[in-house]
């Protein structure tokens, strides 16, 4: 069987004395879309911050297309092709979009099949940004910015994209933007894992469903899935 773009295997993983994630496992099959559902707090960011190495797993392995990368420190964690959107966008406000972009970028590695990103390519995916392209990035709107903080990943090269709540504060038709940015990105045959609360937003993109629930797996299935064993969203997701 081919290996997993990236799998999660039993991770543990706690801040200070609170245990977290509670042996989370997932994988992300090449070229597919997972969607990591949980409401607020149920540990979708700690997953991610332990998948780029921000925060250790005390437990478990988590690999990216076979290689064990736990114990790896973050920059060695992007070197093999693992990129973050991270929550909150986190662009450099003072930097301007082109030096936003330059500074995330990195050579793509061994197994990358698309041609390398370049700013130019990224302002060819958004003209937005193009034309702002000199401007500080405090003065982006906020669709605008997490437009950058995709850029910026795409700037890194990777094979797979993690993806923090991208829709996060955004208004409808700006989200709409963002989700068909996914949808090029995912017919362009990167892997991603799209970190969402909403589950309306993912359940027409995804291949995979995961639902986090106060930090274990409560849920793995598909979006046709979903409906077929009559999951109750309500129960796992809250209000949305
Ligand atoms: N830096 C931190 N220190 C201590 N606890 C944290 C920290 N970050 C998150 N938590 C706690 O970990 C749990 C999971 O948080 P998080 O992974 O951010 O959830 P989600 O992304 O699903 O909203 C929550 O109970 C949260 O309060
Ligand atoms: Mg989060």
């Amino acid at each position: 069987m081919a290996a997993s773009a990236l799998g999660l295997r039993e991770i543990d993983a706690f801040y200070g004395d609170s245990h977290i994630l509670q042996k989370v496992s997932f994988a992300l099959g090449e070229g597919r879309l997972l969607g990591l559902l949980g409401r607020n707090g149920a540990g979708k960011s700690t997953c991610i911050n332990v998948v780029v190495g921000l925060l250790p797993a005390r437990g478990g392995t988590v690999e990216v297309f076979g290689t064990d990368i736990t114990r790896l420190p973050p920059e060695s964690i992007a070197a093999r092709g693992v990129a973050l959107v991270p929550q909150g966008r986190r662009v450099f406000k003072s930097l301007t979009v082109r030096e936003n972009l330059l500074v995330a970028a990195r050579p793509p590695g061994a197994g990358s099949r698309h041609a390398p990103w370049t700013a130019e390519t990224v302002f060819g995916m958004f003209p937005r940004l193009a034309e702002r392209r000199h401007q500080i990035a405090a003065h982006l709107s906020g669709g605008e910015q997490q437009m950058l903080a995709i850029g910026r990943a795409l700037m890194a090269n990777p094979r797979v994209l993690l993806m923090d709540e991208p829709s996060e504060g955004l208004a409808p038709q700006i989200v709409a933007d963002v989700m068909a940015t996914v949808r090029t990105l995912k017919e362009s045959g990167l892997s991603i894992v799209l970190v969402e609360q909403n589950p309306r937003l993912v359940l027409d993109i995804a291949d995979d469903i995961v639902i986090l629930n106060s930090g274990r797996v409560a849920v793995v299935t598909t979006p046709a899935g979903l409906a077929r064993e009559g999951i109750d969203l309500t129960q796992h997701l809250g209000v949305y």
